[in-house]
């Protein structure tokens, strides 16, 4: 059985993820800082899986934390990287906090890869590494712009240190899965987006007006150049998206990459307005969301949408769900976890 490490597992996409593998047959070890999540996904993970993680609660910008780890646990056969700060409107106001994290963590873990040798990385990168790009749909080798936002520059500076760092050590591989905005919930609604206090993410917020915990929804910015004036992102269900993790770490395990550092974008093609997103939900729950229109948020890009013909040659991944469902999903997520009828 491979056994795959998984960092920030007990997090959004890293529970969907750990679910998707479990179901695979592989083994998951997690190890989180649970700054943004909680120890109780791993029974969550149980109910669905039937088989509960190992764990290790791991501040992986801890140095010394990081190496005891890896000096007990180092037969991995990949690894997954997803512990990370996320949030663009945060970063923007917190930058060396971000700069900080998201790069100290994952140069502690590649330190380990080379040490142990382990040889399959699996990166969580992003769309913002392309900042707001000339031609859409984005394809993986549009140019790399300035990042509009410290989140995004962390992400662009990890790809750069991930490639100098295999270049250096051939005998090992990484693909780097560039999402688009993931959102939505697992079929179960066992786990689901939770951020610890106030979300900064589109759909957690409307999932959460939509409860009652938030009193308004605010639309940031009405003035881009798209049809209705809000900005647009290609809005990917959290499950699809945790598929292609388990494509990308069966192709490295299989030997199966093209060259030891590729990149994917993973999203459905396709755009969508927040307007059309709050629109979406509405009529998906029959729901009244409380939204005002207010300015634009700083860090914000205009618009983005995937060009996914390379996942789909390469991985043989595709997108399946719909806007729709994944909207549903997540309101469901929300509506067992509050208890709501
Ligand atoms: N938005 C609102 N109101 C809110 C929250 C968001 O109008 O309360 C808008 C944003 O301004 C943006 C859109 O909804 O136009 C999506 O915003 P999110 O915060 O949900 O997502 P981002 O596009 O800013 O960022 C997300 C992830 C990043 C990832 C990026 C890729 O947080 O990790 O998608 O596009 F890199």
């Amino acid at each position: 059985m491979k056994k795959i490490l998984i960092t920030g597992g007990t997090g959004y996409i890293g529970s969907h993820t750990a679910v998707e593998l479990i179901t695979e047959n592989y083994k998951v070890h997690i190890v989180d800082n649970l700054s943004n999540s909680k120890i109780e996904v791993l029974s969550d993970i149980q109910k669905i899986t039937g088989k509960k993680p190992c764990f290790d609660k791991i501040d992986l910008l801890n140095k010394k934390e990081t190496d005891d780890f890896f000096k007990i646990n180092n037969d991995f056969d990949a690894i997954i990287h997803f512990a990370a700060y996320k949030a663009v409107g945060e970063s923007v106001a917190k930058p060396l906090m971000y700069y900080r994290n998201n790069l100290n963590s994952l140069m502690n873990i590649l330190s380990n890869m080379q040490k142990y040798n382990i040889s399959n990385f699996v990166f969580s990168s992003s769309c913002t590494v392309y900042g707001q790009p000339d031609m859409l749909p984005v394809t993986e080798s549009s140019p790399i712009k300035k990042a509009d936002s410290p989140y995004g520059n962390t992400k662009q500076i990890a790809e750069e240190i991930i490639n100098d760092f295999l270049n250096a050590n051939k005998q090992l591989k990484s693909i780097s899965l560039r999402y688009f905005n993931p959102i939505g919930a697992h079929e179960s609604a066992h786990i689901g987006e939770l951020p610890i206090g106030m979300p900064n993410n589109l759909v957690p917020f409307i999932t959460q007006t939509a409860a009652g915990i938030r009193k308004q929804l605010k639309i940031f910015g009405t003035d881009y150049n798209t049809s209705d004036g809000t900005a647009i992102r290609d809005y990917i269900h959290v499950v699809d998206l945790a598929q292609a993790h388990i494509l990308a770490v069966r192709r490295l395990i299989k030997n199966e990459n093209k060259n030891n550092s590729e990149f994917f974008n993973i999203g459905t093609g396709k755009g969508n307005s927040v307007l059309e997103l709050v629109n979406t939900f509405e009529k998906v729950t029959g729901l009244k969301l409380n939204y005002i229109l207010t300015k634009r948020r700083p860090g914000d890009i205009e618009k983005v949408w995937a060009d996914t013909s390379l996942a789909y040659k390469e991985l043989k991944w595709k997108a399946k769900r719909t806007l729709a469902n994944a909207l549903l999903s997540a309101w469901n997520r929300e509506k067992i976890y509050r208890g709501i009828k």
